[in-house]
């Protein structure tokens, strides 16, 4: 278990001075910080064919990216190369603890854990991420520099899959040992350059373009098959621009496209299954045979331990306390009535069923169906 340390800042003081505003240094967030995964282990999952994974170098400022499975890393030499491999908590429940302690932030609201390995003087350049991240220095160290946004900085792309960022001033200029975290807001350039061998964490948060959320909602409707309603003019008057789309049209179209998703069921069903889709494969696997729920009963009465598929997105939606809560989970929505918030809450929050929830699974039919259904998906796993 880690425990994010602020020392005199307060959680509700991050987000109001740090959070998506300046980068913030936190010396020894973890302390006495112990390193979840090795990089063999790490060069292991970037063998996966379904783990992403990519390999940056820059021997002699010459900037070159390739993308995994590797199997072998001898041709990169010692230094100046980074691998970086993306949703490792899918897949490794050690590394996967690294996010708990950020869940100060809402479940929607987190992405995945990607992480590095850097030789010296590796690392993937100066340049913007569209998204906050907290980067935990593990092993070794790495020269970070940070700055603020500044619009006059132009992006270029020293290769064509790497977009870096132009010289810019910094705000943060540290060289991070184990334990040190650094919180960087979208939009502020930052370089990263490893002193030794060493391993980053980023815990990365995702926020939708209006450009994803209006692809999501198209997907949503075409998969439920609702058309909505339809353009009508009964107080059409005759044109003489036969060409034009008048201003009064327009303003119709738009009311039309509001009108969707101000129907506040459609906005929160759409929004919770496209949110909670996993956007990097899930290391689910379906049990065979499927579990019958008396066969879950005996083994949590006996005391096996369920733990929540590493990377699963699991959130709900209740409009007010007495009304029914839409459960997400990983796209598929479950209708549950408000007397099931605990149920939904343990299931949303806890990352191992602890005792007590697990008793009262147990004891409760319609929760051990809902859990046996979630089992029998892979979502949820025994572990012991
Ligand atoms: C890295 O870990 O090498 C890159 C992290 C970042 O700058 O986003
Ligand atoms: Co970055």
């Amino acid at each position: 278990m880690y425990t994010l340390n602020l020392h005199d800042l307060t959680i509700e003081r991050f987000l109001a001075e740090f959070w998506q505003k300046k980068p913030l240094l936190i010396k020894q967030g973890f302390a006495d910080f112990a390193d979840p995964i090795s990089p063999d282990e790490l060069a292991g999952l970037a063998g996966e064919e379904e783990i992403e994974s990519r390999i940056v170098s820059n021997a002699g400022g010459d900037w070159q990216l390739e993308t995994g499975p590797f199997d072998d890393f001898s041709s990169f030499g010692e230094q100046n190369w980074t691998l970086l491999v993306q949703a490792v908590d899918h897949w490794h429940p050690e590394s996967a603890a690294l996010i708990e302690p950020f869940r100060f932030i809402p479940n929607w609201r987190i992405d995945d854990l990607m992480i590095s390995f850097s030789t010296p003087g590796g690392g993937v350049g100066p340049h913007l991420d569209q998204y906050d991240v907290f980067i935990i220095q593990g092993m070794g160290k790495r020269h970070w520099r940070v700055g603020m946004p500044d619009k006059s900085l132009k992006q270029h792309c020293p290769h064509p899959r790497l977009l870096q960022v132009s010289p810019f001033t910094d705000c943060i200029d540290v060289i991070t040992e184990p334990g040190d975290i650094l919180y960087i807001p979208p939009g502020c350039p930052h370089d990263g350059i490893s002193v030794d061998a060493s391993l980053s964490y980023s815990v990365g948060f995702r926020a939708p373009a209006q450009k994803d959320l209006v692809t999501g909602l198209a997907d949503f409707l075409i998969e439920n098959e609702i058309s909505g309603d339809r353009f009508t003019d009964p107080d059409r008057s005759a044109t003489t621009a036969v060409g034009e789309i008048s201003a009064k049209d327009l303003g119709k179209v738009k009311n039309l496209l509001q009108q969707m998703i101000d129907e506040p069921e459609l906005l929160a069903r759409y929004f919770g299954s496209y949110i909670t889709h996993a956007k990097h494969e899930l290391d689910a696997t379906e049990p065979d045979p499927h579990y019958q729920a008396d066969e879950i009963a005996e083994y949590l009465e006996e005391g096996s331990v369920l733990a929540r598929l590493g990377g699963l997105r699991c959130c709900y939606i209740q409009p007010s306390p007495n009304d029914d809560i839409l459960l997400f989970i990983n796209g598929n929505t479950i209708n549950l009535p408000a007397t099931e918030l605990s149920t939904v809450k343990q299931l949303c929050e806890q990352v191992q069923l602890d005792q007590a929830t697990a008793a009262s699974f147990a004891d409760n039919p319609a929760k051990l169906q809902l859990l046996t259904m979630l089992i029998n998906l892979g979502y949820w796993y025994f572990t012991e």
